[in-house]
């Protein structure tokens, strides 16, 4: 099968781009390649490719500029997935596609399972909420919608590589301790991606790494790992802030652990690792990119 993802240059798309599916061919298509406004023109850009399936690793990510920047927020996160989600109907093609913890409002205090009342407490989880929506309103019979939360790589912009930058040039740092998720290494995100494409699973899904996480215990995690392969060369104090003490635009979820049961039962053969056992993964491949 030919998979197209849309999204050339974020996270997933690379990692995507990294995987070798024995049965497979990717192509990840950037914004100049695809006019995601336009369903006659991803229509054809698709028709054009011989898309086989498609896995939209596109969006408006960046939270708090979301606040102030709605229009283009929606026209990514939503518009655009529905014109996605409509071509690929029209040429009856399998649909992945991301979404987000940030959907949640983050008050139910044990992990939120799929089908859970949504309830954004931001634009980006608001504009993400209606793509969701609009895929299971126009092509629910072939298309996948999995949710993750605080996602990472080696590649692009992240929590993981602005702490390490931190952590290099300041001389202790406050990291918020009372919100609550899971860490999600993008290469495992990725295959679970191409297994839920490869395997037909379609509705509403959440794909994280295991356990649970503050920010704080991430940062230090981030540290410990960091110093102990080198790419720190010394170890800073991180003191543990409250959400209060440190305002943003945008406002998050307290608490936002996703429950993966229907994935599992969806793809027994899928396996999940302990976001400690992924982030030493990726700090390591970090290591060797940079040597
Ligand atoms: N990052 C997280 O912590 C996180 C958490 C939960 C869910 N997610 C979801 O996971 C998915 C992948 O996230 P990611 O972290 O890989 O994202 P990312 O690194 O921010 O990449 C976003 C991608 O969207 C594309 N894009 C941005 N603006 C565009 C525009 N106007 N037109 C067309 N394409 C545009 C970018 O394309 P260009 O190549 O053109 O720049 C880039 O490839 C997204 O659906 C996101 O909502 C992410």
């Amino acid at each position: 099968m030919k998979i197209i993802v849309i999204g050339k240059s974020g996270q997933l798309a690379w990692e995507l781009s990294q995987l070798i599916p024995p049965e497979h061919e990717i192509v990840c298509l950037g914004r100049n390649d695809i006019a995601l406004q336009s369903v006659t023109a991803i229509t054809e850009c698709l028709q054009q490719q011989k898309a086989g399936g498609v896995i939209n690793a596109s969006a408006y990510t960046a939270v708090d500029k979301a606040e102030s920047d709605v229009d283009n927020a929606y026209a990514l996160n939503a518009n655009a997935v529905g014109n996605l989600a409509q071509a690929c109907k029209t040429l009856a093609v399998a649909f992945v596609h991301i979404s987000t913890d940030f959907v949640f409002h983050g008050d139910k205090g044990v992990p939120y399972l799929p089908d859970d009342e949504i309830n954004p407490l931001g634009v980006y989880g608001a504009s993400k909420a209606q793509g969701e929506q609009l895929i299971t309103k126009l092509y629910p019979e072939r298309s996948c919608i999995i949710r993750t939360s605080w996602v990472y790589s080696t590649h692009g912009n992240n929590f993981v590589k602005t702490m390490l930058h931190l952590m290099r040039t300041k001389p202790e740092l406050g990291v918020i301790s009372d919100q609550i998720g899971s860490p999600t290494y993008a290469k495992g995100l990725a295959k679970a991606c191409m297994a839920s494409l490869a395997n037909a699973v379609t509705g509403i899904h959440h794909y994280t790494d295991t356990g649970v996480a503050s920010w704080f215990d991430f940062a230090v995690a981030i540290q410990r790992i960091g110093f102990e392969l080198g790419l720190l060369d010394k170890i800073i104090p991180i003191k543990p802030i409250t959400t209060e003490q440190y305002p943003t635009p945008a406002k998050r979820p307290n608490y936002s652990v996703l429950d993966k049961s229907s994935l599992t039962n969806a793809l027994p053969e899928l396996t999940f690792s302990h976001w400690q056992a992924e982030l030493h993964t990726m700090m390591t491949a970090l290591k060797a990119e940079k040597s």
